[in-house]
């Protein structure tokens, strides 16, 4: 009997499933590229609860690599593509309701799916380096734990429509749920009360996740923790509540040690 699947190993820690009954459509198609870019660009994601301080993080590691010489991609989750973004709209406006836990996480892969084939593996395949604001483990930690579908069924779609694809290196921001999501809240007021005196009035926000409960973002935080003990070659998890530059310091450091970045396109 032939085995389950088989795993290949590339390059540090991103890994590519082929398994001959998986194979779909979706896989084939950019199983291709994937074997060629193994060896090629890295892929670093940046997770953690809403305010953790992800994006601005991401930006300042950028600013860092591009001095360095380094080409980065920066792109997000959900989102990255024009496809992507519009269903972003959908997922985090507050105006949306009544959207099933199942039809969110179906809404995550599809916008991922278009992602993976039209942003990220391109550009891993030109030796870049991808910095992502979001991916699979928020899908297992929001849809898999704060929704309680689980991680098996996040797991299998990721197999299923994101070619099982891994980060290089995660890198998840820790900090006190009340301290972070503080921080979004604030920021978000900040950016409807900007809003409410342009005359983008039907925008939208992007609040709908952050008006859950506490013990939903218990939940997940619970799932990132779960996940970093998981996988503890491929996440890193970064003490977030200091200064930002305190934090950046930390990423810097934790990068230096975990990626090898020296044979990548500068
Ligand atoms: N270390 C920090 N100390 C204080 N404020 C911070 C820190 N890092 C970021 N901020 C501010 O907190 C807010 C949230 O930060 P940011 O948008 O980077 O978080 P995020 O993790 O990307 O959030 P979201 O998940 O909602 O996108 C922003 O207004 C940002 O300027
Ligand atoms: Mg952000």
């Amino acid at each position: 009997m032939q085995p389950p699947g088989l795993v290949k190993r590339f390059n540090g820690n991103r890994r590519f499933d082929f398994n001959s009954r998986e194979s779909t459509a979706v896989q084939g198609r950019i199983r291709a590229a994937i074997i060629s870019i193994m060896r090629r660009g890295k892929f670093i994601t940046f997770e953690g609860l809403d305010g953790t301080g992800k994006s601005t993080q991401m930006r300042k590691l950028a600013r860092a690599l591009r001095a360095a010489g380094y080409k980065v991609v920066e792109t997000r989750e959900p989102g990255g593509t024009a496809t992507g973004e519009k269903i972003r709209r959908v997922l985090l406006d507050s105006a949306t309701q009544g959207l099933s836990p199942q039809a969110e996480m179906a809404l995550m892969f599809a916008a991922r799916a278009q992602h993976i084939a039209e942003v990220i593996l391109p550009a891993l395949e030109r030796g870049e380096i991808v910095l992502c604001d979001r991916f699979t483990d928020s899908t297992e930690a929001y849809q898999g734990y704060g929704r309680r579908l689980g991680s098996q069924a996040v797991l299998s779609l990721h197999k299923l429509l994101g070619g099982n694809l891994q980060p290089d290196l995660t890198v998840l921001l820790d900090s006190d749920p009340r301290m972070s999501l503080g921080r979004a809240r604030r920021r978000n007021q900040q950016a409807s009360r900007t809003k409410q005196t342009s005359l983008k009035k039907h925008a939208g926000d992007e609040n709908r996740f952050e008006q859950e409960n506490r013990a939903f973002f218990a939940r997940v935080r619970e799932g990132y923790d779960a996940i970093a003990v998981r996988e503890p070659h491929r996440v890193i998890k970064v003490d977030a509540s200091g200064t930002p530059r305190s934090t950046h310091r930390r990423i810097m450091k934790a990068i230096a040690t975990a990626v090898n970045l020296s044979s990548h396109t500068r």
